[in-house]
């Protein structure tokens, strides 16, 4: 990737990332934010330095300009939110991995492609995992000083129990998710219900982080005695983040906009909100997932949705579940081929300190949809 330039002064690297973008002409600024995913590359170049600096990889142009002033208010905050992206997407991987649609990305600003322009559950679990990844990296971020404008959060003091009190560097969740706020959500625009879902996934995501945050102590005291405790509040592992959202992608509700005329929305004070298309279901609350079409079904590549399909694929044929070849492949089949694996087998431990092992080929035998 090559750099427009490095390291100019504030002023004009604004002028100069303005008249970037008044090229590329897009419409839709949803999830635009996502491209600067291939900023990575120049991770090295994200200074933390108290003078501010911007890089000026082609990928910031997909900002607005709010959300670039929030990166120089912010100084190393964008390593952060990067950071964030790259485990939102590792992680959107994994959780679907067994799936027909396996969260594809690709190397283009849209990043996840034509799946965000829709309403359907993934687009829900997309909005919601990007925006928990920088609520959760910026909020880790704070309390490893990496990030000039926050701290540990040191609100919690005193004592917390008989045998316990508050101390030490809490995450900061509380800046993560304000940040995220004004960061992701400023890439919204409209009034529609499709800014109305979007807005509500991406807080879905921010909460859980929020909400799954552990108590975690240290011991004092006289040789391990923990007669005193000193305790913090600690992120949950970007994994637990991850499995709560997919779950919520399985219980996702679909919703339809509730406009002022209807009786349903009558004892509401915002005319503006979502309730569930079917009016026995509970209205989602504010970390449920939130969905208005159904889901293509990702069988056979289509151009014109951008889904890729299942062909190629690697199936499960003894599995009944969504992972099997029958539901994976859509019923069209697949063919068997062996494959040799080096795997290292019969390790030993050496004192000390160093491991020593065999090579073990195996065959495997790979099914893959047609
Ligand atoms: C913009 O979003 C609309 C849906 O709101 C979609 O139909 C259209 O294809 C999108 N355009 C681009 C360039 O992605
Ligand atoms: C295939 O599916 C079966 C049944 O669900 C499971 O026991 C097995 O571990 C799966 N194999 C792989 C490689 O995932
Ligand atoms: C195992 O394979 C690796 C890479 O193929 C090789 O470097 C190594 O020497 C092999 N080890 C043994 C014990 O044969």
């Amino acid at each position: 990737m090559r750099f427009l330039a490095l390291l100019l002064g504030v002023k004009a690297a604004s002028i100069l990332l303005l008249s970037s973008l008044t090229g590329t002409g897009a419409v839709n600024s949803s999830g635009r934010w996502w491209g600067i995913v291939n900023v990575a590359s120049s991770a090295n170049l994200l200074t933390n330095s108290k003078s501010v600096q911007l890089v000026l990889d082609p990928s910031l142009a997909l900002l607005s300009r709010r959300q670039r002033r929030l990166i120089r208010q912010n100084p190393g905050i964008l390593h952060a939110i990067v950071a964030g992206l790259h485990s939102a997407i590792k992680e959107c991987k994994w959780q679907f991995r067994n799936r027909r649609w396996n969260c594809p990305t690709t190397h283009s600003p849209t990043v996840f492609g034509k799946i965000v322009n829709r309403g359907c559950r993934e687009t829900a679990f997309v909005f919601a995992i990007t925006s928990a990844g920088v609520t959760h990296a910026v909020a880790r971020s704070c309390s490893e000083g990496a990030i000039e404008s926050c701290t540990c959060d040191y609100r919690r003091r005193g004592p917390g129990g008989p045998d316990w009190h508050w101390g030490g560097c809490s995450d900061n969740v509380d800046f993560g998710k304000l940040f995220s706020r004004e960061f992701v959500d400023s890439s919204e625009r409209g009034r529609d219900l499709r800014y109305l879902i979007n807005l509500h996934n991406n807080e879905a995501g921010r909460m859980t982080v929020s909400s799954e945050m552990q108590k975690e102590c240290k011991c004092h005291g006289m040789s391990g005695s923990c007669t005193v405790r000193t305790c913090w509040m600690r992120l949950p592992s970007f994994r637990t983040v991850g499995d709560f959202l997919k779950d919520r992608f399985d219980g996702a509700s679909r919703v339809v906009y509730a406009n002022k005329g209807s009786n349903r929305a009558s004892h509401h004070a915002d005319p503006r909100h979502l309730e569930p298309e079917n009016p026995a279901h509970k209205p989602p609350s504010v970390r449920d997932l939130v969905y208005f079409e159904k889901s293509p079904n990702f069988c056979s590549f289509n151009g014109r949705t951008g889904t890729q399909g299942t062909s190629g694929r690697t199936c499960n044929s003894s599995s009944p579940a969504l992972d099997g070849c029958e539901l994976l492949c859509c019923g069209r089949g697949y063919r068997t081929r062996t494959e040799k694996v080096t795997e290292r087998c019969h390790c030993t431990f050496h004192w000390c300190c160093h491991v020593s092992c065999l090579n073990c080929t195996s065959t495997q035998i790979l099914h893959q949809c047609l």
